[in-house]
Parts: C-alpha cells; sequence; structure tokens
C-alpha cells in the first residue's frame, strides 16, 4: 500500500514545481533541496551563510545528477532585506521558509540579532510571498513555542509562556502568519519542528545542536558534557520525517489542513542519558569505541525540560506518518559523520 506521501512523491516527479528553500545552505534547507532535486523539481535557494556553509550546497551537488543540480539557482540573500526576498519569490509555486538564527543560547546573548533575522525577515518573506502569489508558504515553527506548559505530551493548542527570546521569535511568526492567512487570504502552514537531526546538521561553534556536538566530541575522543543531570528528555526527530512533513504541508490540498501549525516529531521521549548510550552504541557499530563517561554540569537557561510531541494532528490532516524513529536515524546518520569528522 503507498502512503500519502509516496503517493505526493510520485505526483511531484510526473508535475515538476519551482520551490525556493530560504536556508537552503544549512542543515534542514539542504536536506530539502537534496531531496526537491532528486525529485527534479526547480530549486531556487535564498541564504545569507550566517550560519549555512557553501559545503553543504556541494555536497548536495555530488548527490544528484548534472541536470537535477541544473535545476538549482542560488541566490546569495538576507531575508532581513525585502527586496532579495521578492527577487527570490518570483515565479515560485511552493515557498520553504528555513532561514533564521536558531539556538535559545545565542538569543539569549544576542537577543536583537535573533530577533532581526527571525521577525523581519519572516514578515518580509511573508509579504514577498503574498506578493508573488506562491501557492502556499510552509514555515519553520519551533517546539520552543510550548515554553512554560508542563502538559506532555505537547499538543498544538495547548501552549505556555516563551523561555527564551528565540521562543518568542518562533511563536511571533505563527501569530504573522495567522494573521496574513486571515487579512489576505494567504496560504501558511507552521511545522513546529522537535529537535531535528541527521547529516549536515553543524557539530561545530558554541551553538551547536547535542547530538552533532556529542558525536563530534566522542569521534575525537572528547569529553561530553551533560547540562544537568541528564534525564532532560526531547523527542529527537530524523530529518527525513522534518522532509516529509514539509513536502506533505507545502503540497496539501485539504482545505481543513491548511492555516494551521503542526508538530514534527514521532511521538517519543529520550533523556540525553538515553540519548549519550545511543550515540555511543551507533559509534560502536561504526568501529569507534568511546569508553569515557559524561561530565554532567549545571542546567542551561532557557532550557524546557521535558518535550515530547502528540502528531496527531499532521498524521490526521496531513498523512504524515514518521519513517525513523530516533535510533534508525542515528544509526543512518552517523556513517556520515565518521566520514564528515573522522
Ligand atoms: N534543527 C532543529 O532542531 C530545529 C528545531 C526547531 C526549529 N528549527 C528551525 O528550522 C530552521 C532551520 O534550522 P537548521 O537547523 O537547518 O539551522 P541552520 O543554522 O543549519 O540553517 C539556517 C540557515 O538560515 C540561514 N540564514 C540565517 N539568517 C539568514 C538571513 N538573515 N538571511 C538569509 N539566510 C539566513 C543560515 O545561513 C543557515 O543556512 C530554522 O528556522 C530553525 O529555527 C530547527
Amino acid at each position: 500500500m503507498t502512503t500519502p506521501y509516496q503517493q505526493r512523491l510520485t505526483q511531484l516527479l510526473q508535475q515538476p514545481k519551482t520551490w525556493l528553500i530560504t536556508g537552503v545552505a544549512g542543515f534542514i534547507g539542504s536536506n530539502l533541496l537534496e531531496t526537491l532535486l532528486k525529485l527534479n523539481q526547480k530549486v531556487i535557494g535564498l541564504d545569507n551563510f550566517a550560519t549555512g556553509h557553501q559545503y553543504n550546497l556541494d555536497e548536495v551537488q555530488t548527490l544528484v545528477s548534472a541536470e537535477q543540480w541544473a535545476n538549482f539557482s542560488f541566490m546569495e540573500g538576507d531575508i532581513r532585506n525585502l527586496d532579495d526576498c521578492h527577487k527570490a519569490c518570483a515565479g515560485v509555486d511552493y515557498v520553504l521558509h528555513q532561514a533564521a538564527l536558531g539556538s535559545v543560547p545565542r538569543s539569549i546573548a544576542d537577543p536583537i540579532t535573533t530577533n532581526s533575522a527571525n521577525i523581519t525577515g519572516f514578515l518580509n518573506m511573508l509579504v514577498a510571498a503574498r506578493d508573488a502569489k506562491v501557492q502556499s508558504f510552509t514555515y519553520a515553527a519551533s517546539s520552543s513555542t510550548y515554553g512554560d506548559h508542563p502538559a506532555l505530551p505537547k499538543v498544538e493548542d495547548n501552549i505556555g509562556k516563551p523561555l527564551s527570546p528565540y521562543a518568542v521569535t518562533k511563536y511571533v511568526n505563527e501569530l504573522y502568519a495567522d494573521v496574513f492567512a486571515k487579512t489576505y487570504g494567504f496560504n501558511c502552514i507552521g511545522l513546529r519542528y522537535f529537535n531535528v537531526f541527521g547529516k549536515r546538521q553543524d557539530p561545530n561553534g558554541a551553538y551547536a545542536a547535542v547530538i552533532p556536538k556529542w558525536t563530534a566530541a566522542m569521534i575525537q575522543g572528547e569529553p561530553v558534557f551533560i547540562n544537568g543531570d541528564g534525564e532532560t528528555s526531547r523527542d529527537f526527530c530524523y530529518i527525513e520525517n522534518t522532509v516529509q512533513a514539509n513536502l506533505l504541508a507545502a503540497t496539501t490540498k485539504n482545505p481543513d489542513a491548511k492555516n494551521q501549525v503542526y508538530n514534527v516529531a514521532v511521538g517519543d521521549r529520550t533523556t540525553l542519558n538515553q540519548l549519550f548510550e545511543a550515540i555511543q552504541s551507533a559509534l560502536k557499530d561504526n568501529g569507534i569505541n568511546y569508553t569515557q563517561t559524561p561530565t554532567y554540569r549545571e542546567f542551561r537557561e532557557g532550557d524546557v525540560r521535558h518535550s515530547q510531541a502528540d502528531v496527531s494532528k499532521a498524521k490526521t490532516l496531513l498523512g504524515y506518518e514518521p519513517s525513523h524513529r530516533i535510533s534508525e536515524g542515528i544509526a543512518e546518520a552517523m556513517p556520515w559523520y565518521v566520514k564528515f569528522l573522522g
């Protein structure tokens, strides 16, 4: 039996569309690019390389055919500049808006820069996409919007107060998207990502995410630091699930599915202590034996204690079916890390 996702992929192969991916040189953006080019879609990519890398684009080029690569045009530009957004949106069917400054600690250290990329940039993209009359605008929202709401699992309608400037920006995105949907009849879908991981996620820098950061440390034989007691938990979501949610959301024909916000995760909960063991074991399968124990240190400011998604809304309205649980994702991603960091 074919899944709704497989059906959608077949339709796209039969009728290629033009897509805009903002943040295309980043982790999620470059994975979206790879999938869309492999489906023979036309893709415009916008990025200012704030946290993305040319080598992510170069790697995608090695993974697609020359004909598929010729369907990609890259524009170096900044979403804080409305002109750049207008140029990038011209002739586009579907926008996948990923560009933003991620990381809770970065936003605490420098809320103004995070605000300008994540709120001014977001508003510019909404205006440009509306003016270009694109068919849909799918954007990266965040589980950080649940803030201090204690309920588990997280259900879309029950949110608390944001715990960081980053979370404020992602919540404001949802408010703007909702107002644009109501005011301009514009089709926006927000995807609240929960700790996405996979190949091309940056292991370097002060704001690296936990999976690439720990994997890099273990490969290089360095200490691994756990913030808090290690019982903090997350619903880690493999990149393939995130790509699936984006393609389903952007192309949905279900009127009830439009102008909504969805959790994008698996519905599992993994503690940091369990994650440490999972990465250690996957590395062992790849010939790397890490024997150090983790070092525990202070809890990190702005962090949510537990996070787990209820993904039934995305399943019901979009036909989303996560294809990878955390262990399958880690097993699939690990050879890439070993090659990239070894
Ligand atoms: N990775 C996760 O776990 C996660 C979780 C929740 C939400 N998100 C959101 O998903 C999106 C993609 O995240 P990612 O993990 O791929 O991060 P990333 O840092 O790898 O990618 C973001 C990309 O946006 C680009 N960018 C930043 N500011 C820009 C600007 N002003 N103009 C143009 N381009 C700009 C960066 O250069 C980078 O290539 C972000 O909106 C992020 O907030 C990610």
